[in-house]
C-alpha cells in the first residue's frame, strides 16, 4: 500500500492579510508535501483559515462588513494568493463552512457526553490578539506580551471548562515514551523540552466557550455560549478530512506550525483527541520567527512585507527559494528587501542559473548530445536527512555546494580548451550532476527544474534565456 502523508499549516486569521510570515509556514509545507510525492508517497496538503471569534468580529465592524462578508473576502485573498506561488494544497478548509462547524458541534459533545466538560465560573486575562487567556505572571508590564497595544480584558463569567489538567500525565508520557500507544513527537527538540516543562510545572483546565462573543459556533447543548476560537479551529485538521472524505489520512504525519502556537497544538489538541478518543497526530513541528531587518514584523511598525511584493520583484519561484534559504527553523531568521535582493543575484543568478547557462553553452559549442547517463537520482549528500527533518534551508545549502562543486570541476578541466571528443567526459558528468541537481531543488523551484530537465533532455543541448536575469 502506498505511504501516505498529511501535512498542514495553521490556518490563518482572517483580521490579517498575508504577509511573508504566514507565507514562510506555507511555502515550506509545500515544500515537504511536493519532497513527499517525489518520495512516492500520497500526500494529503491543507491549509485555510481561521474564521471565528472576537479578533474577527472586531475587525469586521472596523470595516463596516457582516462578519461573514468580512471572512468571505479576507479567506479569499489567502486562497488566491498560494496558488500563485505554486502552493498545491488539496484542500482549502474554512472554519464557517457549515460541515466543520457540525463536526466541531459533534466532537465537543462526545467529549461532553464522557465527562471531560464541566460548567464554572472564571475570572481572568483575556488578550483578544491572541485569542487566549493570560496570568498575571504572564504580563509583561501589565499587558500581553505578544501585543502590548491591545487592552487586556478582565473577563469574569460562567463557562464550560475542558479538563485538560487531566490529561497532562497522559500527554508527558505520550511525548516522552516512544512506545506509548498515543506517542507523538514535538520538534525540533528544544521545543519539546519547552512543552514537556511547562506540562510539568502544572496545567490546569481551559475555558472552552464564551458568554459573549456570538461570532462564533454554538455550544450543542447550551445555546447561549459559543465554543472558544482554538476549540473550533485546532479541529480543521480532522474535519477537513471528514469533509473530503479522506479519513484514512488520519493522523496527520505532520502538523507545521509557528513557534507562538505551539501549546494548542502540542498540548491542548492532543488532549481534545485523547478525550474524543481520536488518534493523536505523529508529530508538531514548531518553526521561529522571521524578523525584519532586526524587528518584529507589524502593521504598526510598518515593516510588514506581502508575498506579492516579493513576487513582483523575483517572480514566484525565487520567491520559494528566498523564503525556503531563510526558514527560521529554531533560530529567529533576519530577512529583508536588501538581503533577499543579495541572495537571488548571489545563488540564483549567480549560482544556479549561471552553472546551467554556463553548460548548455558548453554543449552547444562542443556538440554534446546527452547519451546514457544514469537517470538523475536524488543522490546529494545529506539532502535526504535535512528534507525528513524539515531543515529545508540546510537542504538548500547541500545542493548549492554541490553547484559550487561543479563549477569548480569545470573550472579544472577546462573543457573548451579541449577537442569536442575530449570535452565529451566533463560534459557527461556535468550534465549529470545538473540534473541530479535539477531533482532535489524540484520541491523548492518546481518550474526551474521542469524547465532545465526539458533543456537538457537532448537530442541537442542548447542555451536559453537566463533562468534568473540579474536584479
Ligand atoms: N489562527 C491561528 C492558528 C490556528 S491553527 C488551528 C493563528 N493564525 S495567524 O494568522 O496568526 O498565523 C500564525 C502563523 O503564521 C504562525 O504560527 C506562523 O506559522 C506564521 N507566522 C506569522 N508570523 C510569522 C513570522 N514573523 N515568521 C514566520 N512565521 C510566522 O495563529
Amino acid at each position: 500500500m502506498t505511504k501516505k502523508f498529511f501535512v498542514s499549516t495553521p490556518i490563518y486569521y482572517v483580521n490579517d492579510v498575508p504577509h511573508i510570515g504566514h507565507t514562510c509556514t506555507t511555502v515550506v509545507a509545500d515544500i515537504i508535501a511536493r519532497y513527499h510525492k517525489l518520495l512516492g508517497e500520497e500526500v494529503f496538503f491543507l491549509t485555510g483559515t481561521d474564521e471565528h471569534g472576537a479578533k474577527v468580529a472586531e475587525e469586521a465592524k472596523k470595516v463596516g462588513l457582516s462578519p461573514q462578508d468580512f471572512c468571505d473576502k479576507v479567506s479569499q485573498t489567502f486562497a488566491a494568493i498560494w496558488p500563485k506561488l505554486n502552493i498545491h494544497f488539496d484542500y482549502f478548509i474554512r472554519t464557517t463552512n457549515p460541515q466543520h462547524e457540525k463536526i466541531v458541534q459533534e466532537l465537543i459533545q462526545k467529549i461532553y457526553d464522557r465527562g471531560d466538560i464541566y460548567k464554572a465560573k472564571y475570572e481572568g486575562l483575556y488578550c483578544v490578539g491572541c485569542e487566549r487567556f493570560y496570568t498575571e505572571a504572564d504580563l509583561v508590564d501589565d499587558k500581553c506580551p505578544l501585543h502590548p497595544n491591545k487592552e487586556i480584558q478582565k473577563q469574569a463569567e460562567n463557562n464550560y471548562f475542558f479538563k485538560l489538567s487531566k490529561y497532562a500525565p497522559l500527554l508527558i508520557k505520550a511525548i516522552e515514551n516512544p512506545t506509548d500507544l498515543n506517542h507523538y513527537q514535538v520538534s525540533p527538540s528544544a521545543k519539546k523540552e519547552e512543552i514537556l516543562s511547562k506540562l510539568k510545572a502544572g496545567v490546569g483546565d481551559l475555558s472552552i466557550s464564551r458568554a459573549n462573543v456570538p461570532w462564533g459556533i454554538p455550544i450543542p447543548w447550551d445555546k447561549s455560549q459559543t465554543i472558544y476560537v482554538w476549540f473550533d479551529a485546532l479541529i480543521n485538521y480532522y474535519s477537513a478530512l471528514k469533509i473530503t472524505g479522506k479519513e484514512d489520512f488520519w493522523p496527520a504525519d505532520l502538523h507545521l506550525i509557528g513557534k507562538e502556537i505551539l501549546w494548542f497544538h502540542a498540548v491542548i489538541w492532543e488532549a481534545m483527541l485523547m478525550a474524543a478518543k481520536l488518534p493523536v497526530p505523529k508529530e508538531v513541528f514548531a518553526h521561529n520567527f522571521y524578523m525584519i531587518d532586526g524587528r518584529k514584523m507589524s502593521k504598526s511598525l510598518g515593516n510588514v512585507i506581502a508575498p506579492q511584493q516579493l513576487m513582483d520583484k523575483f517572480g514566484p519561484e525565487a520567491t520559494r527559494y528566498l523564503i525556503a534559504s531563510s526558514f527560521p527553523y529554531d533560530k529567529d531568521s533576519d530577512v529583508g528587501l536588501q538581503r533577499f535582493t543579495e541572495k537571488y543575484n548571489a545563488d540564483l543568478a549567480n549560482g544556479l542559473g549561471n552553472l546551467v547557462a554556463r553548460v548548455a553553452k558548453l554543449c552547444e559549442t562542443k556538440n554534446y548530445s546527452p547519451s546514457n547517463f544514469e537517470s538523475a537520482s536524488l543522490k546529494i549528500a545529506g539532502y535526504h536527512d535535512f528534507m525528513q527533518k524539515f531543515q529545508v534551508n540546510l537542504a538548500l545549502e547541500e545542493i548549492w555546494k554541490q553547484i559550487k562543486a561543479l563549477d569548480v570541476l569545470i573550472n579544472n578541466q577546462k573543457p573548451w580548451e579541449k577537442a569536442d571528443e575530449e570535452a565529451q567526459t566533463t560534459l557527461t558528468t556535468a550534465v549529470g550532476n545538473i540534473l541530479s541537481i535539477a531533482k532535489a531543488v524540484e520541491p523548492f523551484l518546481p518550474e526551474t527544474a521542469a524547465k532545465i530537465e526539458k533543456q537538457f533532455a537532448g537530442p541537442k543541448i542548447k542555451s536559453a534565456k537566463p533562468l534568473f536575469p540579474r536584479i
